[in-house]
């Protein structure tokens, strides 16, 4: 889309510079990259389908709304007077979600398919997509010596069944667009995110915070044991959340239009994890692992030699670092220190 076109449907649906919207504000992510937005001037709207009283964040001077963007008329609403969108919106969760619920992963591709029609009716300016390592083609992630991803390395398409499958789809259907209807699209792959104000049970919770809470559980209950799903050998890396959100800012505001890694690149196996966040406790605890859960691809890892050569940047906060806070996080929510927060703009 040219400059004209953009000033022209900017003109005729009446988008101001500098208005933003979030999807999926409510929860993790997008909970963060609202706040990051606001204080940065921008005005922000956010939307989730949850009651405001479960989002994660609010942050004062958003305007928050509760709306289920799988509807398309919720889409068109949303997006209305607004020049960017980051669409973080999707029915997601770790691998105890994500193996169990492939169809609902799959729905998300209602809300990517509206979002993107909605955005280039009303002359949305930018759009930003979270799609994810999980696009990745399984048969590159069968040791956990692994050989990070590049990424070319999603094609041949054999990505993680059903969550990947959508998130690949709705990759091309940015690119497509682009490419067709001349939209400025953003496509980061994120790789496990972690940090505070994020899930941390009832099933959707990764292993960072997962693993938190298990050895916060074991060592306020005094039963010094813990369960780690697989044999803990299994590798991953895990980006800390204040990265997240400065590389998916990074990402928008550059001419980078293929879809592009923002993951840490320190690799750490479960069993690793665990000693980290033993340490941080101050405990040791009997591990036992249950080989039957899910446990989704042997080793991953984040080549950053892309985002290194288009932004100049890759994610840098340690696992050790990100961890102290997001463990800290959790034990306060979980002793009823932690309040939702409600962030001052
Ligand atoms: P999250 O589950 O905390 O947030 C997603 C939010 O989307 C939730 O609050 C949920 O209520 C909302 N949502 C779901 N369906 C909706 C609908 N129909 N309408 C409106 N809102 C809806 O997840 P997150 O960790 O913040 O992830 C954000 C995005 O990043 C997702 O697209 C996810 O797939 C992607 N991603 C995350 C990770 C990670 O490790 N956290 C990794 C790769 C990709
Ligand atoms: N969730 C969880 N809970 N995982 C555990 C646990 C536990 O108590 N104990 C060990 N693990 C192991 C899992 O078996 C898996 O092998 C590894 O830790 C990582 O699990 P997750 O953090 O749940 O997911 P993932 O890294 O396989 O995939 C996540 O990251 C993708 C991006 O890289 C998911 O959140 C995807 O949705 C996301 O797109």
């Amino acid at each position: 889309m040219t400059n004209d076109t953009i000033a022209r449907a900017i003109a005729t649906t009446g988008a101001q510079a500098g208005t933003v919207l979030v999807t999926g504000a409510g929860g993790f992510i997008g909970g963060h990259l609202a706040a990051d937005l606001r204080r940065s001037g921008f005005t922000v709207r956010a939307v989730d389908r949850k009651p405001l009283e479960e989002w994660y964040q609010v942050s004062d001077g958003v305007e928050s709304w509760q709306g289920d963007l799988s509807k398309e008329a919720e889409c068109h609403k949303a997006v209305r007077g607004m020049s960017a969108v980051y669409n973080l919106a999707a029915d997601m969760g770790g691998m105890g979600f994500i193996e169990t619920h492939k169809a609902d992963c799959m729905l998300s591709v209602l809300i990517n398919t509206h979002m993107l029609q909605a955005a280039r009716e009303a002359g949305v300016e930018r759009y930003f997509f979270s799609s994810s390592a999980c696009v990745y083609a399984a048969d590159r992630q069968v040791s956990e010596d692994v050989v990070p991803l590049r990424e070319e390395d999603a094609y041949p398409a054999m990505p993680e069944d059903g969550y990947g499958w959508e998130k690949l789809f709705s990759e091309r259907m940015c690119r497509h667009f682009t490419e067709d209807y001349g939209m400025i699209t953003r496509v980061a792959r994120y790789h496990n995110v972690y940090g505070p104000n994020g899930t941390y049970e009832g099933g959707r919770e990764k292993a960072p915070a997962a693993i938190c809470r298990k050895v916060i559980e074991a060592k306020l209950s005094g039963d010094h044991s813990i369960e780690i799903w697989g044999d803990g050998h299994q590798t991953r890396s895990f980006m800390y959340i204040d990265d997240c959100v400065q590389g998916t800012r990074m990402l928008m505001d550059s001419k980078v239009e293929q879809p592009i890694n923002i993951g840490s690149a320190e690799l750490v196996s479960i069993n690793g994890l665990v000693d980290i966040v033993e340490d941080i406790a101050g405990i040791r605890l009997q591990r036992h692992y249950k080989l039957d859960a899910p446990k989704g691809v042997r080793g991953r890892n984040s080549d950053n030699t892309m985002i290194l050569a288009e932004l100049g940047w890759e994610p840098s906060i340690s696992l050790r670092a990100g961890l102290e806070k997001t463990y800290q996080w959790i034990h306060d929510s979980m002793v009823g220190q932690g309040a939702r927060a409600r962030v001052a703009a």
